[in-house]
């Protein structure tokens, strides 16, 4: 009987182990940069777009004084690859999430398998993420009476995509 009951405890303490390096595994997915995703998404005119937005040099644009302050890299910069590069700017992984796991063509296609692979559809929550009133001033003021499609028009890439669309 004890034994029995020993045997239950380490089955459900190992399962939940298991569970936990799952959960951690899912939650974890490396930044690429812009440059993987320009391969493909040249053509669509997104990468085009998004590169004449402000997004893409806001941190190229700042001072070597505003560049040191260790506050202001959160809302100016990507992230870090694998491989340790700096990710400056806000690229393409700041709105839709890490890509190394959901770039790959296969995977890309399928929306549902992307967000399973860490893509992320942008909300304007995401958005609010950076431009808050805690934010630099210059961050803070796109907050400033907030309209999600107003402000992906002027900010992302949509004005590529209403493009495409009317041809
Ligand atoms: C191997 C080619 C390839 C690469 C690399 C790639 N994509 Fe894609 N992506 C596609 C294809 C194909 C689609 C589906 C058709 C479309 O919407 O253009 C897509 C769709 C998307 C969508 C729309 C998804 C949806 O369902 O709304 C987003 C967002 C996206 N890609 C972002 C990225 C980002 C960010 C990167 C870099 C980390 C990237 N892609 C790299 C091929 C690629
Ligand atoms: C500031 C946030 C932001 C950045 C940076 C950004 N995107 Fe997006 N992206 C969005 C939003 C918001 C949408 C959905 C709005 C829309 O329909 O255009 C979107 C939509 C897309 C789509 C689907 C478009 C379609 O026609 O259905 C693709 C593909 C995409 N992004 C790829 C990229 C790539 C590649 C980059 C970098 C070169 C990038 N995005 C950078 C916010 C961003
Ligand atoms: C990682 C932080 C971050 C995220 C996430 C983010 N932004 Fe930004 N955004 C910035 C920075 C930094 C600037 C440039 C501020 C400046 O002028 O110095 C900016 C500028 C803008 C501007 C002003 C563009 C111009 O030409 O003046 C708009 C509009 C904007 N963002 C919309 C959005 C939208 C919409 C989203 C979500 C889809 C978004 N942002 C997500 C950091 C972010």
């Amino acid at each position: 009987m004890r034994t029995k009951l020993i045997v239950t405890l380490m089955i459900v303490a190992f399962a939940a182990v298991m569970f936990s390096m799952a959960v951690a595994e899912d939650a974890k997915h490396e930044y690429v940069g812009t440059k993987k995703c320009k391969m493909c998404h040249k053509k669509d005119g997104i990468f085009e777009s998004w590169s004449a937005s402000k997004h893409a040099t806001a941190w190229d644009d700042l001072s070597d004084a505003d560049k040191a302050n260790k506050d202001l890299a959160k809302y100016y910069t990507t992230g870090t690859t694998a491989k340790g590069i700096a990710l400056n700017n806000i690229q393409c992984e700041a709105c839709h999430g890490a890509g190394a796991d959901y770039k790959k063509k296969s995977i890309m296609k399928d929306q549902a398998k992307a967000v399973a692979a860490g893509m992320v559809i942008p909300t304007a929550e995401m958005c609010l993420g950076c431009h808050n009133d805690k934010a630099p001033a210059a961050v803070a003021a796109v907050a400033k009476d907030f309209d999600f499609a107003k402000a992906v028009a002027k900010g992302t890439h949509a004005k590529a995509k209403k493009a495409e669309a009317k041809k």
